[in-house]
């Protein structure tokens, strides 16, 4: 294992929706590092959440960066809305859409951080051809579309492998894991070269007063 600080993005996915503002200031005075947002559209997720006006709503509540994560397909339409409603980091999957290179070169047109993002059935090798492009890699450990799944143990020769892919580009790109993330989980996929983990059902379990001791359990492991 190496000295890399691990960070912590929460996904509000598993806070309390009737007062996603006062969570998200609650989780950032916790010790979030980033605010994961989930973004589903019942299409090329089973599941429908939030659009631009839920970032932009929530956008006063955090100065901490907003990882917002695109389940949406076509992505292209709503990069800028999103950009313009306050996200940091915004990242794709490949299948969304026939031009990733080209929804890469928009999202860093725009001024934000790019993202590309591998389900458990993408091959790594999609992300090859645009790594030059992407400032973050997301592996997901759960099939997309749900938080609180079990996590896939075929997430961590993935994350191995693109730790290595990733070192020899010799760029600072943040190797980020989401689903299934807990005390137990996190420090294998920390050990397998993660650099930031998102945890929804972990960081948001028990209200707003178990926050900061969720966030520091996680880290701590
Ligand atoms: C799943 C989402 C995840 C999810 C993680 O489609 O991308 O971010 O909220 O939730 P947990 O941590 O509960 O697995
Ligand atoms: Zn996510």
């Amino acid at each position: 294992m190496d000295s890399r600080p691990v960070k912590l993005a929460p996904s509000i996915l598993a806070a309390d929706f009737a007062r996603l503002g006062e969570e998200v200031a609650a989780i950032d005075a916790a010790g979030a590092d980033w605010i994961h947002v989930d973004v589903m559209d019942n299409h090329f997720v089973p599941n429908l959440t939030v659009g631009p006006m839920v970032v932009k709503a929530l956008r006063p509540f955090s100065a901490k960066p907003f990882d917002v994560h695109l389940m949406v397909s076509p992505a292209d339409a709503l990069v800028e809305a999103f950009a313009e409603a306050g996200a940091d980091i915004l990242s794709v999957h490949p299948e969304a859409g026939p031009h990733l290179h080209r929804t890469l070169g928009r999202i860093r047109a725009l001024g934000k951080r790019a993202g590309v993002v591998l389900n458990p059935g993408t091959p790594l090798a999609a992300v090859e051809p645009v790594l030059d492009l992407v400032d973050l890699v997301l592996v997901m450990s759960v099939n997309p579309g749900f938080g609180g799944q079990a996590f896939l143990e075929s997430a961590l020769p993935r994350i191995a492998e693109l730790r290595r892919r990733i070192d020899s580009t010799g760029r600072p790109i943040e190797l980020e894991v989401d689903g299934g993330i807990d005390q137990e989980t996190g420090p294998r996929v920390v050990a397998a070269g993660a650099s930031v983990l998102v945890a929804g059902t972990a960081s948001f379990r028990g209200g707003p007063g178990a926050y900061r001791a969720n966030l520091e359990a996680l880290r701590a492991a």
